[in-house]
């Protein structure tokens, strides 16, 4: 019953690229044609009412990522890994993903909402925020044709809970960490250093922005309703893997060095964590050097969340010095969708970002940019006129032909 429309992001399963959203429909297109070619539904393939539109590929092929379904127990999250390529007799990867391992939902009638997740060396992250679906009302709005937001609740004294999962053995690590609460869409990258998890992430004090975004508004209100939007903030949660039995409770268990976030050990002996606000805007859809994913690594660009502009800004965050150096241009509305490395690079940002923008006198218009990934300077530009008005450009990836 939900809509199959999937603007969320292009994606790769078993080597062929895909449309995809939170709800279970994938379209399989063409890449040079951009012609959609199937329709997967994951419902009936895996009984699953959503899943994360943001998997990770791998190296090899291989996409691991969450699918939202109920268990005996209430719902779940599964992580799974399909295949680089079909088993032999199927038409595509979806029909038998590998299990990797399976979190049950914090609260039994109402999974988290999960737009990313975080994958590490060796470790899944899973990040229960409490932004929640209602499913009972999430079912009875869809009957009635009602907004899919209706269907969403927010736990207003709740904490994020954080999930581990050992990619090798499929197990949850048993130390329990919850962290302040915030509402977040994109984990921008974690990983592993000195046996602590480090994640970085876009955060908002509360999930205002999906609610403030309802056409009524932005036909009333569209021109001053950014004034009163937060704007968010990167911030940089660190969990601590080796915790000693005794711990003092006063005692800060992230013991990397230049790091402010804090880890508290409470009385019931799980983990209390305080993240480091990293710059003074969230910095959305963000996007990185795809050879440093899940692994340390300084830079990462984004689209700043100060919605009090008048028009749109990129920023290349520096997360060792904590700056940001931002682009923008009068009128255009730009999303980094993509960071292609040079070819042999060896520095971190070597290399260009792609850019799309939008033009608010021209909705037929798109501007398409191509970065110097160092000093965010203009290295080319091409404007396109389209047969159809263009919607802003979410998820991207880079095929080279
Ligand atoms: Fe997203």
């Amino acid at each position: 019953m939900f809509s199959d429309n999937a603007p969320v992001g292009v994606v790769r399963f078993g080597g062929e690229h895909y449309c995809i959203t939170e709800a279970p429909f994938l379209h399989k297109i063409n890449t040079n044609t951009l012609e959609t070619l199937t329709k997967i539904d994951l419902h009936k393939e895996l009984g699953i009412n959503s899943h994360c539109p943001n998997p990770h590929t791998l190296k090899d092929g291989t996409t691991i990522n969450i699918l939202h379904g109920v268990g005996a127990t209430g719902p779940k999250y599964d992580v799974v890994a399909f295949p680089p390529s079909p088993l032999q007799g199927k038409e595509n990867v979806f029909a038998k993903p590998q299990k990797v391992g399976t979190v049950d939902a914090r609260w039994k009638l109402n999974p988290c909402h999960m737009h990313t997740f975080g994958l590490t060396e060796r470790h899944v992250v899973l990040l229960e925020q409490p932004l929640t679906i209602d499913v009972k009302a999430m079912v009875a709005n869809t009957i009635r044709d009602k907004p899919f937001i209706g269907g969403m609740e927010w736990m207003e004294n709740k904490l994020v809970k954080i999930h581990l999962l050992n990619r090798e053995t499929g197990k949850e690590v048993k130390q329990k960490a919850k962290c302040e609460r915030f509402f977040y869409m994109h984990i921008i990258n974690c990983y592993e250093k000195d046996n602590h998890i480090i994640i970085d992430i876009n955060t908002y004090d509360k999930p205002d922005l999906l609610y403030a975004f309802h056409v009524k508004n932005i036909r009333e209100n569209g021109a001053t309703m950014g004034n009163n939007l937060d704007g968010g903030k990167v911030k940089r949660i660190i969990v601590p893997l080796e915790v000693p039995d005794k711990a003092a409770p006063e005692l800060n268990l992230v013991m990397l060095a230049g790091q402010k976030a804090t880890a508290y050990k409470q009385k019931d002996g799980s983990l209390l964590l305080t993240p480091e606000i990293m710059t003074e805007y969230s910095y959305e859809i963000p996007t990185l050097n795809p050879a440093y994913h899940g692994r340390p690594y300084r830079y990462f660009y984004g689209s700043c969340g100060n919605l009090k502009l008048t028009t749109g800004k990129l920023g290349k965050v520096d997360m060792e010095t904590r700056e940001v150096k931002e682009w923008f241009e009068e009128d255009l509305y730009v999303t980094i969708t993509y960071f292609i490395p040079r070819p042999s690079a060896t520095a971190e940002d070597d290399g260009v970002v792609i850019v799309t923008g939008l033009h608010s006198n021209d909705r037929r218009k798109v501007t398409l940019l191509v970065l110097n990934a160092t000093d965010m300077s203009e290295l080319a530009r091409v404007v396109f006129a389209t047969p159809s008005d263009v919607p802003r450009s979410l998820h991207g990836c880079f095929v080279s032909a």
